[in-house]
C-alpha cells in the first residue's frame, strides 16, 4: 500500500467514525416522545362517561418561563374530580415541554393541525401523527381567532378536524357567531348549516369518529372580551347545535357529544354555566393564565353535583 492509499483509507475511516458519533448522539438527543397518559381515544361511545372537559387554552400568551410557570401550577392540582378531564394547550415551540413536566392526569392540546393528509412539503405545519410525537392528545381546530386572522374558512377547518381524527387525535373544533350575525337571527345558519354542516361532511357520521369529537361553542363577541353569555342563552344555543346533531347525524351521538362553552369563563360563572344541562365542558383563555383556572374547575365541579 502506497503512503497516499493509506492516508485515503484513514480518512475514510475517520469519517465514517464521525458520521457514526453523530448518529449516535442525535439519537440519544431526541426528545423522550409521548409520555404515557391516561388514553382519551380507547374511550368508545358506549361506555362514555360524558366527562365534564374543561381546556385551558393559552393563546400566543406565553413565552418558555410563562409556559413553565402555568404547567408549575396545573401541577399543583391535586385530586382532579373524577367527573372532569382537563387540558391545556400550550403554543407549539413548548408542546414537548409542556408534556413532558405536566402531571399524568392532565393532557396536552395543540391550538392548530395542518390540512393535509401525509406528511412532506409544507413548510410551516405540523402534521397530526407529529403532534401526537409529542404528546398531544388533543388538537382545537377552527378557533375564532384564526377564523378572523388567519381567514380559515369552515371546509378548512373541516379538513384539518378529518385529518387530525384520522391520524388519532381528539378535536375540538370551535364554532361561534359574531354579534351581528346573532342579532341579524342568523345563529343557526352560522352555528348549524356552515359550521356543523361542513364539519359532518367531512368526518361522516360514524360514533366511534364522534368519540374523539369535541364542540367548543365559543360567541365570538364573548372571546377575550370580558362578556359571558347569559347561561340560559348559552344553554339554548347548545341544545341548538345537539338537536342539529340528533337530526343530521343520530341520536346516540348527539346525546354522547359533550358541547363546551367558551367566552370569558371565570370563576364567578363557572358554577352556573356548568349547571346547564347542555353544556359538558368550557373552553378558557384569559383565566387559564392564573389561579383563577383552579378556581374554575372548583366551581364547575360544584355545579355538577
Ligand atoms: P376567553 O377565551 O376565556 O379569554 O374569553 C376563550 C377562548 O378563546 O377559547
Amino acid at each position: 500500500m502506497t503512503v497516499q492509499s493509506e492516508t485515503v483509507s484513514f480518512a475514510a475511516i475517520l469519517v465514517a467514525a464521525v458520521v457514526l458519533t453523530y448518529k449516535f448522539a442525535s439519537q440519544s438527543q431526541k426528545p423522550a416522545g409521548k409520555k404515557s397518559r391516561p388514553s382519551r381515544s380507547a374511550r368508545s361511545p358506549k361506555d362514555s362517561t360524558k366527562k365534564f372537559i374543561i381546556g385551558g387554552n393559552w393563546k400566543s400568551a406565553c413565552g418558555y418561563e410563562k409556559s413553565r410557570d402555568l404547567v408549575d401550577m396545573m401541577n399543583s392540582l391535586q385530586n382532579i374530580p373524577r367527573n372532569i378531564e382537563v387540558f391545556v394547550a400550550p403554543s407549539s415551540p413548548f408542546l414537548t415541554m409542556v408534556s413532558e413536566s405536566l402531571q399524568d392526569g392532565i393532557a396536552v392540546a395543540a391550538q392548530d393541525v395542518g390540512n393535509h393528509t401525509k406528511p412532506g412539503a409544507r413548510t410551516g405545519e405540523a402534521f397530526a401523527t407529529m403532534l401526537s410525537d409529542v404528546g398531544c392528545e388533543w388538537v382545537i381546530c377552527g378557533h375564532s381567532e384564526r377564523r378572523q386572522y388567519q381567514k380559515e374558512s369552515s371546509s378548512l377547518v373541516a379538513e384539518k378536524a378529518k385529518v387530525a381524527l384520522d391520524n388519532g387525535l381528539g378535536v375540538v373544533v370551535c364554532i361561534g357567531e359574531s354579534l351581528e350575525e346573532r342579532e341579524s337571527g342568523r345563529l343557526e345558519e352560522v352555528l348549524c348549516s356552515d359550521m356543523m354542516s361542513t364539519l359532518a361532511g367531512s368526518i361522516g357520521s360514524a360514533p366511534q369518529t364522534w368519540a374523539n369529537v369535541v364542540i367548543a361553542y365559543e360567541p365570538v363577541w364573548a372571546v377575550g372580551t370580558g362578556k359571558t353569555a347569559k347561561p340560559a342563552d348559552a344553554q339554548s344555543t347548545h341544545a341548538m347545535i345537539r338537536n342539529w346533531v340528533s337530526k343530521n347525524v343520530s341520536a346516540s351521538v348527539a346525546s354522547a357529544l359533550r358541547i363546551q362553552y367558551g367566552g370569558s369563563v371565570k370563576p364567578g360563572n363557572a358554577k352556573e354555566l356548568a349547571a346547564c344541562p347542555d353544556i359538558d365542558g368550557f373552553l378558557i383563555g384569559g383565566a387559564a393564565l392564573k389561579p383563577d383556572f383552579l378556581e374554575v374547575i372548583a366551581n364547575a365541579a360544584a355545579g355538577l353535583q
